[in-house]
């Protein structure tokens, strides 16, 4: 399998063997680290991290990554580059990419990305747009496989907002590797239907399936995995928040809608997650709306059906894999 300079914008661009292929290696560089066997073999080489949207995992997965393949990063932060306002996507590609080998954009339209890329000369790697979340689906693919031992024929229901960044990635994840997606959620949340009919193709290669209901009973019934993500994302209004809470609440992940999955079905969050009181905004949402947990309850996010903080860890292991392919590396 060679990946060497490919750009990671979308799993659309991947065949189901190269997906494969990631999540292998990142299991081989998890085992590796696990180990304490060091894999520095791009030494030498420099990676740049622009993040227009803030983060936690995805910019610490990139940094300790890069270290421990032996690279250098450089972060730019939200405020911290003239990309857009003074710089043109396709000026700030020609530059970087002179002086490093690869160049990871979290961001707003895909559009952008794909601009970095067209214009970069070295591999472009996607920490999120609005529409797609790649590099989250190598990390969630490994931890379902670990903790279920297969990815092909598992029902996978995703809860939510199933029409942004995490609805989309995982429908063309679970399309590709042979899953059964289904998105629970009100129709106005449903993904758009192009990109539907991408993933029934693809399903249709794969051996796995689209469904989109409101029906939470019959969504939610003897499912393996059941994945949600906050009501509001990145870049959204305010404003929007009274009305998600109002359409969404149904579709919250609590015991009850646990309770119809398998018994030893997983839960799983991209993070961050709003299902207690420990924070600035899941405060304010309390005192505004009188909600005291959002996406999940905390009764599921601590129970031992949810492999959040696996996932949240295997972010690092899967970034590392995604730079060392698309850099030549070879899983040995
Ligand atoms: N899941 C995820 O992408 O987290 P961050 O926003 O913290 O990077
Ligand atoms: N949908 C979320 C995902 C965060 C990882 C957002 O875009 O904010």
């Amino acid at each position: 399998m060679n990946l060497k300079g490919r750009h990671f914008l979308t799993l659309k661009d991947f065949t189901p063997e190269e997906i494969q292929y990631l999540i292998d290696f990142s299991a081989y560089l998890k085992d590796k680290k696990k180990k304490g066997i060091l894999v520095d073999e791009l030494k030498g080489k420099n990676v740049a991290l622009i993040f227009e949207k803030t983060s936690t995992r995805t910019r610490c997965s990139f940094e300790v990554a890069a270290h421990d393949l032996g690279m250098g990063t450089t972060y730019l932060d939200p405020s911290g580059s003239q990309i857009g306002k003074k710089e043109s996507i396709a000026d700030t590609a020609r530059v970087l990419g002179r002086m490093y080998e690869g160049i990871e954009y979290r961001g707003y339209g895909q559009e952008i990305v794909e601009e970095l890329a067209k214009y970069a000369g070295v591999p472009v790697w996607n920490g999120l747009t609005n529409e797609d979340h790649p590099t989250q689906m190598i990390a969630d693919l490994l931890t379902i496989q670990e903790h279920k031992g297969t990815l092909k024929g598992l029902k996978f229901v995703y809860m939510g907002d199933a029409r942004y960044n995490m609805g989309n990635a995982l429908m063309i994840a679970c399309a590709k590797m042979g899953l059964h997606f289904t998105a629970c959620a009100p129709k106005e949340y449903f993904p758009n239907e192009t990109l539907v009919k991408e993933c029934e193709a693809y399903a249709k290669v794969s051996g796995g399936s689209i469904t989109l209901t409101e029906d939470v009973t019959t969504g939610t019934k003897d499912a393996d995995v059941i994945y949600t993500d906050v009501w509001v994302s990145m870049g959204e209004p305010d404003e929007v928040w009274e009305a998600r809470i109002k359409d969404l609440l149904p579709y919250q992940v609590n015991k009850k809608a646990m309770e119809k999955a398998k018994p030893d079905a997983i839960f799983i969050h991209c993070l961050p997650a709003f299902h207690d009181l420990k924070t600035t905004i899941g405060k304010e949402i309390s005192k505004k709306f009188g909600l005291e947990e959002m996406e999940v309850t905390d009764e599921v996010f601590e129970s031992s059906q949810s492999v959040v903080f696996d996932e949240a860890e295997n972010r690092m292991h899967s970034i590392k894999a995604i730079m060392a392919a698309t850099l030549g590396m070879e899983m040995k």
